[in-house]
């Protein structure tokens, strides 16, 4: 049976950064195919659902959603839905007969096969694809951004992961480490600039171990990140995620040299404890995450250190939950991401260690950890009284039309009364107020 031609889509995104820039991606194949994004979901043909499968929990809502789809499409028999993203490669055709509800399923590496897919599903039959590719990076798609503040915008640098941390679905989801070349992202980059953009973030499961040799030298991140800092002063340049067994004196030094690169770092720790972290298959010590701590402080000036921690791993002890925290005051950490250990099938600690942590300790372990980061938060917002910070302008307060807001380069957000600058403007603000999440300022 034929379905009617599909002319509008909609892209509803889960999980992480690299996710919503893949979305980009993806909107931007369909508009070149002749596809229109439509403003909202009721007024699309097509739905698609860019997933994430990072912990059970991300599923589980995925899931919940799409129960919502089978009722959505009672009322609108001729939408087509289509999962995109790592629970489409996760699940592949368990989903879609599970659901039975998909006309399309598409991996993160086959997003050029989209228009080919959606044709295959208006001709009555369910489109799948899920092969994973060694070598596509998109570079030539120029993405289409959505929801933009027109200010700020992410770069996909690389795809995939082979740490194989053994706790870790993405590199089942993702595949393997693959770099996109330098040319192809400088030139987003500066595309992105001239349209009045003043901030990229440059995106990899492990930006650290960028490495192109397409340009007779190989060139590697340090390298990378500093083309991106030249091409302009006035253009911000961040970057996540980094290995902190990959972060090198070289990148230190980069980020130090140039007033554009931002001064924060994002360093996922995991834990604090030693044989966690051997169990994490992470790749080092305690002792030695923290000698890097030390060498960002010591090279940057003023540089925030955000991290994710996870907590109730296999086998955790308390010991091992005290030592987490007795990290997290010694690396005085400005920012942390905090999860429950969440099993995921595949993976290497699914098939090796018991998930044995009860979940009332696990739970109780994770207050204790958001109610410290909380105090350091503040401690650190605390120590930033006074002084004056260049904010990029990203748009009016939520809380009050009278105020502005934007960040600075420590990516903390600032609240100050607006004096008339636009978003993409620099402005100087002191920091006078603070709460544990934000800093009020006051223009200068
Ligand atoms: N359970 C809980 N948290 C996880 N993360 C990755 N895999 C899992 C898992 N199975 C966390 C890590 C990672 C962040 C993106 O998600 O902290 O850095
Ligand atoms: Fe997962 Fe580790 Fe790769 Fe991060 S570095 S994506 S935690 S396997």
């Amino acid at each position: 049976m034929n379905r009617k031609r599909p002319h509008t889509f909609f892209i509803e995104t889960y999980g992480c950064q690299m996710n919503f820039s893949d979305s980009e991606i993806v909107a931007s194949i369909l508009t070149e195919d002749g596809f229109v994004p439509a403003t909202d979901l009721f007024s699309a043909d097509i739905v698609l659902l860019n997933t994430c499968s990072i912990r059970e929990h991300a599923e589980d809502r995925i899931r919940k959603r799409l129960h919502y789809f089978r009722s959505l499409r009672k009322k609108k028999p001729d939408l087509m839905i289509g999962l995109l993203g790592c629970m489409a490669e996760r699940t592949k055709l368990a989903l879609l007969e599970e659901e039975q509800l998909l006309d399309l399923i598409a991996g993160p590496d086959s997003y050029r096969h989209l228009p080919g897919l959606l044709e295959q599903a208006v001709s009555g039959h369910r489109a799948i694809d899920t092969m994973l590719s060694s070598d596509e990076t998109y570079a030539d798609i120029n993405p289409v951004r959505l929801d933009s503040n027109g200010v700020s915008a992410f770069i996909s640098i690389m795809r995939g992961c082979e740490n194989f941390c053994s706790y870790c679905v993405v590199p089942y989801a993702r595949g393997q480490e693959r770099s996109r070349d330098a040319a192809s992202i400088l030139k987003e980059a500066k595309d992105l600039f001239i349209q009045g953009y003043r901030e990229i973030t440059l995106l990899g499961q492990n930006v650290n171990s960028y490495a192109r040799d397409d340009t007779n030298s190989v060139i590697r991140f340090p390298g990378l990140l500093e083309q991106a800092a030249r091409l302009d002063p006035r253009l911000r340049v961040r970057f996540a995620t980094s290995h902190p067994r990959d972060i090198s004196i070289e990148l230190l030094e980069t980020i130090a040299r140039y007033p554009n690169i931002c001064k924060s770092i994002h360093l996922p720790v995991q834990s604090g404890s030693n044989p966690v972290l051997d169990k994490m298959n992470r790749k080092y010590t305690r002792e030695e995450y923290l000698e890097k701590i030390r060498a960002i402080r010591n090279i940057i000036g003023n540089c925030a250190i955000s991290t994710d921690i996870i907590t109730g791993f296999c086998d955790e002890t308390e010991e091992d939950h005290l030592q987490t925290l007795d990290l997290m005051r010694e690396a005085a950490f400005d920012y942390a991401f905090t999860f429950k250990y969440s099993e995921r099938p595949q993976t290497l600690a699914a098939e090796k260690y018991k998930d044995n942590v009860p979940p009332d300790t696990k739970e109780r372990r994770l207050n204790e950890i958001i109610s410290l980061q909380h105090k350091l938060s503040m401690q650190s917002n605390q120590k930033d009284l006074g002084q004056v910070f260049e904010v990029l302008v990203e748009g009016v307060s939520r809380r009050s039309d009278k105020h502005l807001f934007g960040r600075n380069s420590q990516n903390k957000v600032l609240v100050f009364p607006d004096m008339g600058q636009k978003a993409g403007d620099y402005a100087e603000v002191r920091a006078i107020r603070a709460t544990s999440a934000t800093l009020i300022g006051e223009s200068v």
